[in-house]
């Protein structure tokens, strides 16, 4: 009895505890928004000091970056917008990472495309860029006139024939869709492979990575975007609005999924035996592999990769 009564008062105490730590660092949690500098060598930046609608972004002057010698100064000509930056809402589960009461990270956006402006003084870090360069990479707090990157980092030489627009829509996008199809996926020509959400900015890449691959791919989107769905490659488009994917006779041997509007037994009916089935998100990253949870379901796999909102694949930012 004497036990029961002293686990109940610790369960209690534990609880109240909790609920004054949740408290005190929510009411503490803060960034450097109310205590900037005036900057001396100012850019401009999109922030948001605040979480919420469109409406909290700001359009502020900050201190231009000075890259660090195994850094590239970047002029951003083109910025784009992924899902990432919907953390500008706070997502409750999120926010024990980036911040319980405001955004920690005042910075938004990831994507970019721009011309090299300055390299850093150790030449082999450097790498193969110098001034003038036109690139193209990740790194967070893109959307801004400039940005430091590591030279041997998420940046690459943009073609010629892309324009900066093209080429600031293509990192975030195209690597969740390498890192689930080829990494996570390890997709094999002649596979018979099924992307849900092919028409949207992963789905798009997904569909054209895979049948460079050599894979029979079938992609399911709306009616409005089955005829887009089909000009970048895949064989067989399924109409969601007309037709389950999960209720046909097909069998995958992959599935990329990145809507998740299905249980595991859904998709498990539909695979073939030792298929696999990803979808990305945010997810525990290995710092190195961008590889995710496996999900052990019997003689077929399932698991969850993605390129996380703030760490993820060696090929992005930091
Ligand atoms: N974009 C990125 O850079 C990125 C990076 C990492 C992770 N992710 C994650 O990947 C997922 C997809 O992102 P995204 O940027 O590709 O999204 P998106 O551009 O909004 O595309 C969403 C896709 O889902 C389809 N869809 C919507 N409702 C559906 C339904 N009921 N059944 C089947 N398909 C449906 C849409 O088809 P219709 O338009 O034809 O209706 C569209 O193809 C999200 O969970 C996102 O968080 C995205």
């Amino acid at each position: 009895m004497k036990i029961k009564r002293f686990l109940k008062w610790s369960a209690a105490v534990i609880f109240a505890g909790l609920v004054l730590l949740t408290f005190v660092a929510y009411w503490m949690s803060t960034n450097d928004c109310d205590h900037r500098a005036t900057p001396r060598n100012p850019m401009k930046v999109i922030t948001h000091c605040e979480y919420g609608s469109p409406d909290v972004l700001k359009l502020e002057e900050v201190e231009k970056p000075v890259p660090n010698d195994n850094q590239l100064l970047v002029k951003v000509r083109a910025a784009s917008v992924n899902p990432l930056d919907l953390t500008i809402r706070g997502p409750l589960l999120l926010r024990p990472l980036f911040g319980l009461r405001k955004p920690k990270d005042t910075r938004l956006g990831v994507d970019y495309a721009g011309t090299v402006e300055a390299v850093g003084k150790n030449p082999a870090a450097a790498g193969q860029f110098k001034p003038g360069d036109e690139v193209f990479g990740a790194k967070n707090g893109a959307l801004a006139e400039y940005v430091c990157v590591l030279a041997d980092r998420a940046v690459v030489l943009k073609p010629a024939n892309m324009t900066f627009e093209q080429a600031a829509s293509v990192p975030v996008a195209a690597i969740t869709a390498l890192q689930g199809l080829r990494d996570k996926g390890k997709i094999q020509a002649g596979q018979k492979v099924l992307i849900n959400g092919a028409s949207g900015g992963v789905g798009t890449f997904a569909v054209q990575i895979a049948k460079s691959f050599g894979a029979g791919v079938t992609g399911v989107c709306s009616t409005r975007n089955v005829d887009l769905v089909r000009s970048i490659g895949a064989d067989h488009v399924i109409d969601y609005t007309k037709e389950d994917f999960t209720k046909t006779d097909q069998r995958y041997d992959l599935i990329f999924d990145l809507v998740g509007n299905h249980s595991f037994s859904e998709r498990r009916r539909i695979l073939n035996p030792n298929a696999s089935a990803s979808w990305p998100g945010l997810e525990e990253q290995d710092g190195t592999t961008g590889s995710g949870r496996v999900w052990p379901v019997s003689s077929k796999r399932m698991w969850r990769h993605g390129s996380s909102a703030r760490n993820s694949s060696p090929t992005l930012p930091h």
